[in-house]
């Protein structure tokens, strides 16, 4: 394959070099575009043919089901990993020694004490709030109670920010479902694992000695692994892009969990179980709702389908499919909704509206259905996605500071009114 790229614009030949992935994918770096044609730019909505960076981190294929954390495939981390030491391997680089797994999570341990005030604007919000506002609102006042800015330059401020936000975030993760549930508001055991902590404090009663069980640590340590990270998405760029203004990395975090919040990202696992919960109020009519995805005078999708990068399955879903039937089974839970899911899946893949867009069932189409067989409310669904997803945010945000990247700064094609002369209020 030749190195370059050649661009006809009137006539004028333009050349652009190709760069190559690991991976052996192909961009044509553009980088020159404007001066070498005079300022003329491109348009590309919802970037699906941009690639904004060069990154070290993920590797997906979309076309072939493949999703990789620094070269580990997610299977394979999914079965033999636990979620902390992800954590470290997307964050750092590489898998952890023990040691380096134990010093990790001594000093996220000694980081979690969130300040006091921040309960009393937890207090403020009411409990009717959604718990990923909260979340991001709370996350953003992190940086009122941690002030002093990184220097990205000094390797050990920059660890201590990761282990820092790494022990305050679950901290936040529980107390916005604990608020909306009228718990008292307490903090996490040091004894205990990273994953059985979040639990801990999520579910403990203030009247009862709290007991693990290790088929939730099991099934929570697995959704988070699956959900730590999947490159340019929506929040991760938006993480990328307000961190790359050289705001801190706590607010960057709150802008991405405000753009995870949608239904058409993270926001999907919560609608997915209301669709759910509307087929089954309306007898299990499956086809009533196919159908309503599939006309397009309506607006509603068939929520946890479809995928901007994967065309042909989400290496996830299956994972999580296979975990919903354990994990339902383990706890003997019978949830008529999976039933619901599983014969909605099957229409799907055998509709031809599916089959010719490639739209298959992604993460969010079964883990809802998880997370409610742990006894987690519908609403806090996203706020899990979050959790899982922070590790992700923070490698990137962390790479593209290394990087030393500039700030994001798309273009635009301008097709407003031309220039126009200014008429005074009484001759409008
Ligand atoms: N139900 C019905 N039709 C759909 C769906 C769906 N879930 N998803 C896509 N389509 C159709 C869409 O109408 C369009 O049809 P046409 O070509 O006739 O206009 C075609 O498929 C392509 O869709 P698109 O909107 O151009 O694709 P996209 O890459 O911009 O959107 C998506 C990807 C995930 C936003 C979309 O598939 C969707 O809205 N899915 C439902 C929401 C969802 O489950 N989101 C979770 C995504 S995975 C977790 C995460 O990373 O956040």
């Amino acid at each position: 394959m030749s190195d370059k790229a050649i661009l006809e614009i009137n006539g004028s030949k333009h050349e652009f070099p190709l760069v190559r992935g690991t991976e052996n994918e192909t961009a044509i770096n553009i980088k020159t575009l404007r001066s070498d044609t005079g300022g003329i730019t491109t348009i590309d909505p919802g970037y699906k043919n941009t690639g904004a960076c060069e990154s070290s981190i993920t590797f997906l294929d979309g076309e072939k089901g493949i999703l990789r954390y620094r070269g580990y495939s997610i299977e394979e981390l999914a079965e033999k990993a636990d979620f902390l030491e992800v954590v470290y391997l997307l964050i750092f680089g590489n898998l952890p020694t023990q040691e380096q797994l134990d010093k990790f999570h001594t000093d996220i341990k000694a980081k979690s004490i969130v300040d006091d005030d921040v309960k009393k604007i937890l207090d403020a919000f009411p409990k009717t709030a959604h718990p990923m506002g909260v979340l991001s609102s709370l996350t953003s006042a992190l940086t009122a109670f941690n002030p002093t800015s990184v220097n990205v330059d000094s390797e050990e401020d920059m660890y201590n920010t990761v282990v820092k936000i790494l022990g305050k975030f679950p901290v936040l993760v529980a107390w916005t479902m604990r608020k909306k549930q009228g718990l008292p508001l307490d903090y996490g055991d040091n004894s205990l694992g990273y994953v059985e902590n979040v639990l801990k404090m999520m579910f403990r009663k203030p009247n009862e000695e709290y007991v693990q069980n290790e088929i939730l640590v099991n099934a929570l340590d697995k959704l988070l692994i699956l959900h730590a990270d999947h490159e340019q998405n929506c929040s991760t760029s938006t993480v990328r892009i307000v961190g790359s203004s050289h705001a801190g990395l706590f607010a960057s975090l709150s802008a991405g969990i405000s753009a995870l919040w949608g239904p058409l990202h993270g926001g999907a696992n919560q609608a997915v179980l209301e669709m759910l919960e509307a087929i089954k109020a309306d007898d299990g009519d499956t086809k009533k709702y196919m159908a309503k995805a599939k006309d397009k005078n309506d607006s509603f999708r068939l929520m946890g389908f479809g995928h901007r990068v994967y065309k042909n399955f989400d290496p996830r879903a299956r994972i999580i499919k296979k975990a919903a039937d354990e994990v339902l089974g383990d706890l003997g839970v019978e949830d008529p909704i999976l039933d619901i899911a599983k014969g909605l899946e099957k229409e799907a893949l055998e509709d031809q509206y599916f089959v010719d867009r490639k739209l298959y069932p992604n993460v969010d189409f079964y883990s809802g259905i998880i997370y409610r067989a742990m006894g987690i409310p519908t609403e806090m669904f996203t706020v899990m996605f979050a959790l899982g997803r922070l590790p992700g945010w923070i490698a990137q945000w962390r790479e593209m500071r290394l990087r030393k990247e500039p700030i994001g700064r798309p273009r635009q094609m301008y097709i407003g009114e031309t220039l126009r002369e200014f008429k005074s209020i009484n001759k409008r």
